[in-house]
């Protein structure tokens, strides 16, 4: 079978871990990514084997002076691709996938950009058969993505009555010198937080309200999930169970000494994960309580890495994959590691 052509737009946070996970896949390879300053990352793509390209026609000049070595303009990349991977900042996806559109090239967009853009929200487990049929797809946000994981499982096996949850938000990655507040906590102010409407792009008739609050952190986000179940049957144990058999969730444990995300991304480093990262979303066993029936959790949310498994899956399933979301699941996980 013919490897699916990927291009990338933008090399920072996300670009160069779909970058590397794309190449760990056997069905998909990475035609080239997108640079404008040929910085320490443009450099490092070179090194790592990936054929960099100018993010614009006026940016090539900055490479000229640099004197490093590229392929060519986003134009000459477009040309070679089956599928670009927009990976630059929120709102630069909107104008971006206007040139993918003209040339017929299939899209996927990140969190950023607002889910009218193009219609169509994806996360693997809920809507992987629909995405067959797209040519153009948002993987949703990192947060969005964290609560649809452990989420969705429920809703699905158990049925949610009402989702409250409160998004502790990390202010900055750990890249960006520049993001705040570095020390003050900012909430927002808006009740519902956009993530609860983001979720319902993707699952389209669940009830949340969510608030969310910025701190002075960069490796993770943490969110506080109540859910009201519709059956008082149901016990803790059935719930831990369901997310155990549940592929990119993963449990940590208060009494391992495991009590905040600098311990789950020590926990990282010490699994050799690329990078330090956690594809997974991390949930506290000796933190989930049943209280009548509303399910009280704590989870973490890698916001580099976890929405990476999602969007490798969303380029396997816009490109013809014959077989369902658990199977392109296995092989992401597999050749990713997770
Ligand atoms: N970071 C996260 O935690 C996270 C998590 C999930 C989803 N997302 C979403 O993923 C997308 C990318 O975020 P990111 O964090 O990876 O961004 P980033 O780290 O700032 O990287 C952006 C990349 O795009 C290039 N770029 C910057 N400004 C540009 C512009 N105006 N036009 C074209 N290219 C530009 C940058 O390099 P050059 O300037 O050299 O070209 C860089 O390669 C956003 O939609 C974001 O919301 C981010």
């Amino acid at each position: 079978m013919a490897m699916i052509r990927v291009g990338i737009n933008g090399y920072g946070t996300i670009g160069k871990r779909v970058a590397d996970a794309i190449k760990l896949q056997s069905d998909m390879k990475v035609e080239g990514v997108t640079k404008r300053n040929p910085d320490f990352e443009a450099r490092l793509a070179i090194k790592k084997g990936f054929d960099v390209y100018a993010g614009e026609e006026e940016y090539v000049k900055n490479f000229d002076f640099a004197d490093m070595q590229i392929k060519g303009t986003i134009d000459d990349l477009l040309e070679r691709v089956d599928i670009m991977v927009e990976c630059t900042p929120g709102g630069v996806g909107a104008r971006s996938i206007e040139k993918y559109r003209k040339k017929n090239i299939k899209t996927i967009l990140q969190g950023g950009e607002k889910h009218e853009t193009c219609g169509f929200s994806f996360n693997s487990f809920v809507n992987f058969e629909e995405a067959k049929t797209k040519k153009y797809a948002r993987v949703v946000s990192c947060n969005t993505t964290g609560l649809i994981r452990t989420l969705y499982p429920l809703y699905r096996v158990f049925g949610i009555e009402r989702v409250i949850a409160t998004l502790i938000r990390r202010s900055a990655d750990p890249r960006d010198s520049r993001s705040g507040p570095i020390n003050a906590v900012e909430p927002v102010l808006a009740v519902p937080s956009h993530h609860g409407p983001d979720l319902q792009t993707v699952i389209k008739d669940i009830y949340i309200q969510t608030m969310a609050v910025k701190v002075p952190t960069t490796i993770m986000h943490l969110h506080c999930i109540a859910v009201d179940l519709p059956e008082s049957t149901v016990d803790v144990h059935q719930i831990l169970r369901l997310w155990d058999n549940t592929p990119r969730i993963k449990f940590v444990r208060g009494k391992d000494k495991i009590v905040s995300s600098a311990q789950v991304m020590e926990l990282a480093r010490d699994l050799n994960r690329s990078r330090g990262d956690f594809n997974e979303i991390i949930v506290w066993e000796d933190g989930t309580h049943l209280v009548g029936r509303t399910l009280f959790y704590y989870q973490a949310v890698h916001q580099e890495s976890d929405v990476i498994p999602e969007i490798v899956d969303c380029i396997r399933a816009m490109s013809g994959f014959k077989g369902d979301f658990t199977e392109s699941v296995a092989i992401t996980d597999k050749a990713m590691g997770i």
